[in-house]
């Protein structure tokens, strides 16, 4: 069957060849509600170049998109830039179709490769820091550990400086359109921060240590991401943005993540929220009825404090909550101070000291830890007021020793 899948030109010898998933939903726990892109790369020259290919069943979009250039058997080699599956996924039916002279990863990468598809799969070590001539196209090397997973690198094309960086600098966006200037800045940067708290948040130290790539080897004409579209204008920007969320620069912002049973721990949620507001706070109220896990993410990037309601269920976490501080600790933002409360009714309670231990494992500073049986009363709901403020005032404290 001929596909109608055609390549889209970004320089004279490079060409977009990937796939537009419009369908994604989902991307191991991460809501994507705009798709994304398998973004891989040709580079023609005396011996063609593919940079990455494609989730497994876009095997077809991508030998489309080649074809539309040159006959995919004239490709000579491969470079794997990382091996999760969604950059891999047809690795072998692709190898199989087109018989590349060499396939190059980094040296986690041939692992990896080998074991997911076994040890016959020839790869070659593509050496940190190398540079190859590839024909007459040069290129360098880079490993970029755990950004996010250990074989994770970067392949700068050196004749017309294009970094091909992977899963950095990307984002989980369909679309029609293959270029930043294309596409709307707010779009291009929620999308490419929700990508940062849910994908890279927990390994911000090695995203700081990657970007300091541009003062060894200068900024790229172009940085071309595996997911989303190509930074071809003003690259400042989204090295500036991946500066501040490696360093999580925070506003003066609370987070507040709750649930409710019977509406108590709400009560206890809108007192706090307005003892947050009353020390000049800005807070995000998250009801986690209607709030995923994704979204939740992308305000806690820039968060100084995360506060986090439960009611109880049979003296344990609510599901919704368990669920989302399972999510939260596996990110594990760093420098929250926060407060765990809720109500309980006939149990002891047990759902906020789950609470304290969790937000304690994540090194989370807890300022205020509070439980009421049943209904707050006016007390009650004063002690939540407190609360918030003392919580805003820590924050403002925070802010300033920052200032000074
Ligand atoms: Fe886009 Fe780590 O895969």
């Amino acid at each position: 069957m001929k596909y109608p899948f055609r390549a889209i030109k970004v320089t004279d010898t490079v060409y977009w060849v990937g796939a537009i998933d419009w369908t994604l939903a989902e991307f191991h726990g991460y809501a994507t509600p705009r798709g994304t892109t398998y973004n891989a790369f040709l580079i023609l020259g005396d011996e063609p170049v593919l940079i990455d290919v494609v989730k497994a069943h876009f095997k077809d979009e991508l030998l489309s998109r080649i074809a539309s250039v040159i006959d995919p058997g004239e490709i000579q080699h491969i470079i794997s830039n990382h091996s999760e599956m969604d950059h891999t996924g047809c690795l072998l039916d692709v190898i199989e179709r087109i018989n590349p002279k060499t396939v190059y990863a980094s040296k986690k990468g041939v692992d990896a490769i080998h074991k997911h598809f076994g040890e016959s799969v020839q790869v070659e070590i593509a050496e940190n820091s190398s540079t190859i001539e590839l024909g007459n196209r040069s290129f360098t090397f880079e490993e970029t550990r755990m950004v996010h997973w250990p074989d994770s690198m970067f392949t700068l094309y050196n004749d017309e400086s294009i970094l091909f960086s992977n899963d950095a600098f990307g984002m989980h966006l369909a679309s029609s359109e293959r270029f930043d200037d294309e596409v709307d800045e707010g779009i291009l940067r929620e999308e490419a921060a929700k990508y940062f708290a849910n994908i890279l948040m927990p390994f911000a130290p090695a995203v700081a240590k990657t970007v300091g790539i541009f003062d060894k080897y200068g900024i790229p004409k172009m940085i071309a991401p595996d997911h989303g579209p190509v930074w071809r204008t003003n690259l400042n920007r989204i090295i500036s943005w991946y500066l501040e969320w490696a360093h999580r620069r925070t506003k003066n912002k609370a987070l507040i993540v709750y649930d409710t049973m019977w509406g108590s721990t709400a009560k206890m949620t809108r007192a706090i929220e307005e003892g947050l507001m009353s020390e000049g706070v800005s807070v995000k109220v998250m009801p986690l009825s209607k709030s995923n896990r994704a979204e939740i993410a992308l305000e806690v990037l820039d968060s100084a404090a995360l506060l986090v309601g439960s009611p109880n269920l049979n003296s344990n976490l609510f599901p919704t909550v368990a669920d989302t501080m399972a999510y939260l600790q596996g990110l594990a933002p760093k420098g929250l101070i926060g407060a765990a409360f809720g109500s309980y009714g006939w149990s002891t309670g047990g759902a906020i000291k789950k609470l304290e231990t969790i937000l304690g494992d994540m090194k989370v500073e807890i300022v205020a830890s509070l439980a009421k049986q049943y209904v707050p009363d006016e007390s009650g709901l004063d002690e939540c007021f407190q609360i918030g403020a003392t919580v805003g005032k820590r924050i403002k404290m925070m802010k300033l020793g920052k200032e000074k």
